[in-house]
């Protein structure tokens, strides 16, 4: 197909953006773009494509940005219920790592999820794959964790793997059985951890499907959660096992997640709202993606945010994502992300695009595949019903997108265009 006459094509080209080099959109304007099949075959000026390639079915996109799907890499996109009544608790003062300690937060829907049938956690999470779709979000990163035990865990994954199938939301998935320290373990942390090393990360191994990528292993470093020392024995003993691997760091306080991330090469470090500069500065070395949700503090109604602009200045790699989530962010859109992003990260729209873009696509380790429209790559394009890329961030609240196109095929049609 040829989307023609759009007013730009931000094209993302040129791989992964590290620091200030942050926000290259390769515009086009008045532009084409040509998907053969499921790839990306070229960009280009909207009247030499037009001449070259008549005979393609023609969208046309007059007055419309046209970029790549957004890709979302980090969600908690599996679970059962909601948590709306610890929403009013937290209104009326208490804080979220209390309601945790006294055996709510994540708990409680661990309670829900694992009463849940492998059919009951499809049927939820389904619509929030679809929402996600709708606001333009191509691949998403997904985790388990509202299990806590190897059968839940693996019922979670193995939910996880046939929403995959189903598409047409491709999902990068994660193990993160180390999300908070269950009933069970509630004052032995360290015997949770063991039984973790020891027990799930293999049972995980050796039930994963063959020929599938091994999931990211993924740990909540946090107090209440998995101190640094239990989070590196997690980890290290998943980069043993062959899982690439992530972090939940610093989200409310700085235990070092964010340094530990950079030794061990995970692919992500993923929050980063405490982090001192010396661990911006270690984790901006290294190639160890910085992902910034900035959709938690606003759900938490916290005034801190990701340092973006030390992370740029440091040199390091910075995406966006949701943290979609039923106790912090229920938040299944990307626009709303980039739009919390320009106010409290003060990233400019081209950079908050990037962001979330190829920079997240580099933070599930697919850059060589998506986030940018550039020949070979997967054919995941929306079409925004806006004259130019700024409204992104300026607007907020509403979807921009009206057409998702997922591996050359038009998968949703918005009624906004
Ligand atoms: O990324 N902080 C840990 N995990 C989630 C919250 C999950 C939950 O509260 O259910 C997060 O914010
Ligand atoms: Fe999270």
């Amino acid at each position: 197909m040829l989307i023609h006459s759009a007013s730009q094509i931000l094209t993302l080209a040129g791989g992964p953006q590290r620091g200030q080099n942050l926000g290259q959109l390769g515009l086009i304007p008045n532009g084409a773009l040509l998907i053969q099949g499921e790839k990306i075959v070229t960009a280009g000026p909207s009247e030499e494509l037009q001449a070259a390639y008549p005979d393609e079915p023609q969208i046309d996109a007059a007055n419309c940005v046209v970029m790549p799907g957004f890709v979302d890499p980090h969600t908690h996109l599996i679970w059962v219920g909601d948590r709306a009544a610890e929403f009013e608790m937290r209104l009326q003062g208490k804080t979220y790592l209390e309601i945790l300690a006294a055996g709510g937060g994540i708990l409680s829907t661990v309670r829900a999820t694992r009463a849940a049938s492998l059919y009951s956690l499809l049927g939820e999470t389904r619509p929030r794959m679809l929402t996600m779709l709708e606001h333009g979000t191509t691949p998403a990163e997904a985790k388990t964790g509202y299990g806590l035990e190897t059968e839940s865990e693996l019922r979670m994954l193995q939910a996880l793997i046939a929403l995959d199938e189903e598409g047409p939301l491709e999902l990068a998935i994660t193990f993160l059985g180390a999300h908070a320290i269950p009933p069970e373990f509630k004052d032995d942390p360290q015997a949770y951890t063991d039984h973790l090393c020891v027990n799930m990360l293999p049972a995980v191994g050796a039930w994963w499907p063959d020929g599938r990528q091994l999931p990211f292993v993924d740990v909540f470093c946090e107090t209440g959660a998995f101190d640094l020392d239990q989070s590196r024995q997690i980890l290290s003993l998943a980069k043993k096992l062959g899982f690439p691997l992530k972090i939940h760091a610093d989200e409310f306080d700085n235990l070092g997640g964010a340094a530990l991330a950079a030794e061990l090469h995970a692919v992500s470090a993923d929050h980063l709202v405490a982090t001192s500069e010396e661990d911006i500065n270690i984790l901006a070395e290294s190639d160890t993606v910085a992902v910034a949700l900035p959709n938690t503090p606003f759900g938490l109604a916290e005034d801190h945010y990701t340092p973006a602009q030390a992370i740029l200045e440091a040199g390091g790699i910075l995406a966006l994502a949701t943290d979609l989530n039923p106790g912090t962010a229920w938040c299944e859109n990307m626009q709303f992300a980039i739009a919390l992003a320009c106010r409290y990260m003060h990233l400019t729209p081209a950079q908050a695009i990037a962001a979330a873009t190829i920079n997240a696509a580099a933070a599930i380790s697919r850059a060589d595949q998506i986030g940018s429209l550039e020949p070979g790559k997967q054919g995941d394009v929306l079409i925004l019903n806006v004259p130019n890329y700024q409204h992104l961030g300026y607007r907020f609240g509403t979807n921009l997108v009206r057409t998702v196109v997922k591996k050359g095929d038009v998968v949703v049609r918005n009624s906004n265009g």
